[in-house]
């Protein structure tokens, strides 16, 4: 559901409209006719593939982009075969960016094979300038780069890829605009991402990503609140609000609000049954929220507290503000307010300066917080980044070693934590037909965890009680309760 527009009866002849998203709707009106000459010469439809890499709000640009797609005439494919391959990157870490260029260099032949077909990118990586001038150099059979800022006007990049031989390029430095209605495919029909933020204006010392999501910007609460509305009336029951850090949503808001104000908003609407939000940040984590939380009956009973490092010293070079201490009385504050919640958390091992005794504090608040699950992260140096320029990098092997220490103390804990469950019943949201057996369905628990148990494809977008029989370390067996 989004704005009611028919794209037949927009006049495509006509100069386009200098306002959005009226504009985006006309060139997807131009692609339609592309691609119905397309289907005339080819006797099909033509196909697209839209690849994420990273995180969620990535999965959620995703679907916007796919929404276009479809809104255009293209029918979804695998990537192997579709006309239309667009990857959605990721820079976070080095690794992210390594894995795209292997990726292209894949397509080369097949888009030598078939010229027709097209290649987009965009996301993070695109926000780099090294990277464009890289792709401009070695990847010139690439069709369209654009960047995060600018997603909004796919329909008119590919509009202009129609009409131009050459590779366009669209990378925007940031923006304080946000377009609202514009239209998106989910994934799930019962759940779905919402952004309720932009950028970030943080700047932990590792981290690439204020640099290519640009300055913080809220979205007006009222936009949110019309978008869960729709949603809700489209047949979804979960949302997920979408922010680098939910906690300080609102604060650049002409009519500033709390995270904690938007979520007792949500709480009002009919249909919306679970809520769940990523990601905080530690230091905005306010004593408002937790109560919210604690006396909520949608907000999901799971928390993604990204501590990082344990050591103090290590994180204030991180530029986290906040200590060890701090962390952890937040967390008993939390537990003490809503007892039976999961914690999960994001962990980076190997950060320049970090010594035997600060990991040994990371492994100690591990063994204190006993997390439900833990993101773990070797380092990887980003170039721009404050601590790309420290000294005292930490030669590879160690990190490894740590690395390995660590994982294995975060997955002994996590089974653990996990199967306190085991022998309840609970409410789960059932989800897909389990990857691994047929006559298996999986479901989610408010707490994040997943469970499979005997169903079939009919439970799909229902809630349904379920016995926790066995836990096998991250998941559960289960049995549906009557
Ligand atoms: N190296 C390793 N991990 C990183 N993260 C962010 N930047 C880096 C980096 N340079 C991790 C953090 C963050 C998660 C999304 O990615 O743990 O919470
Ligand atoms: Fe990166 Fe820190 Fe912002 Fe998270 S809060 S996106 S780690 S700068």
């Amino acid at each position: 559901m989004y704005y009611e527009i028919d794209l037949d009866k927009i006049d495509t002849n006509a100069e386009p409209p200098t306002e959005e998203p009226a504009r985006q709707y006309y060139f997807m009106a131009k692609c339609r006719e592309w691609v119905r000459e397309f289907e005339q010469t080819h006797g099909r439809v033509p196909t697209a593939c839209v690849t994420t890499f990273g995180c969620q709000m990535n999965a959620r640009d995703s679907e916007k982009l796919r929404g276009i797609l479809k809104e255009m005439g293209y029918k979804e494919e695998v990537e192997d075969r579709a006309d239309f391959v667009i990857y959605n990157t990721c820079t976070v870490r080095e690794n992210a960016n390594t894995r795209v260029y292997g990726r292209l260099g894949q397509l080369k032949p097949r888009k030598k094979k078939y010229p027709h077909m097209m290649i987009g990118l965009c996301g993070c990586m695109m926000q780099e300038p090294e990277v464009v001038e890289k792709l401009k150099q070695s990847y010139r059979f690439v069709d369209i780069i654009f960047g995060t800022h600018n997603i909004y006007k796919f329909a008119e990049l590919v509009a202009t890829r129609f009409v131009s031989e050459r590779m366009v390029i669209d990378i925007w430095k940031g923006t304080d605009k946000i377009v609202e209605n514009l239209p998106n495919e989910r994934k799930y029909e019962f759940k779905s991402g919402v952004n309720i933020m932009f950028g970030c204006n943080n700047f932990c010392s590792y981290c690439i990503v204020p640099y290519v999501r640009g300055q913080e910007r809220s979205r007006a609460p009222e936009a949110i609140i019309k978008e869960i509305e729709r949603l809700a009336a489209d047949g979804v029951s979960e949302v997920m609000l979408l922010g680098q850090n939910v906690n300080s949503y609102g604060k650049t808001l002409d009519t500033p609000m709390t995270f904690a104000g938007l979520l007792k908003e949500i709480e009002k609407i009919e249909g919306i049954r679970r809520i769940r939000f990523m990601t905080s940040h530690p230091k905005d984590l306010s004593d408002e929220l937790i109560e919210v939380m604690r006396d909520s009956k949608k907000i999901c009973k799971h928390l993604h507290l990204p501590v990082q490092s344990g050591s103090t010293k290590i994180l204030a070079r991180m530029n986290r503000r906040y200590t060890k201490e701090r962390y952890l009385n937040l967390v008993e504050k939390i537990r003490g307010a809503v007892p039976d919640i999961s914690l999960t958390t994001d962990i980076i091992v190997g950060f320049p300066g970090e010594t035997e005794e600060d990991f040994e504090e990371t492994l100690d608040i591990v063994r204190k917080v006993r997390y439900d699950s833990a993101f773990t992260f070797i380092y990887s140096k980003r170039t721009g980044t404050p601590a790309a320029a420290m000294e005292d990098q930490i030669p590879e092997e160690v990190v490894k070693n740590r690395f390995d220490r660590l994982l294995k103390e975060v997955q002994t804990i996590a089974a653990k934590s996990c199967a306190v469950h085991e022998g309840t019943v609970q409410e789960v949201l059932v989800e897909n037909i389990c990857d691994h057996d047929p006559e298996m369905v999986t479901g989610r628990l408010s707490n994040n965890l997943l469970v499979h148990f005997q169903g079939e494809s009919g439970l799909i977008g229902k809630y349904v009680d379920v016995k926790l029989k066995e836990c096998r370390g991250f998941y559960y067996i289960g049995q549906l309760s009557v």
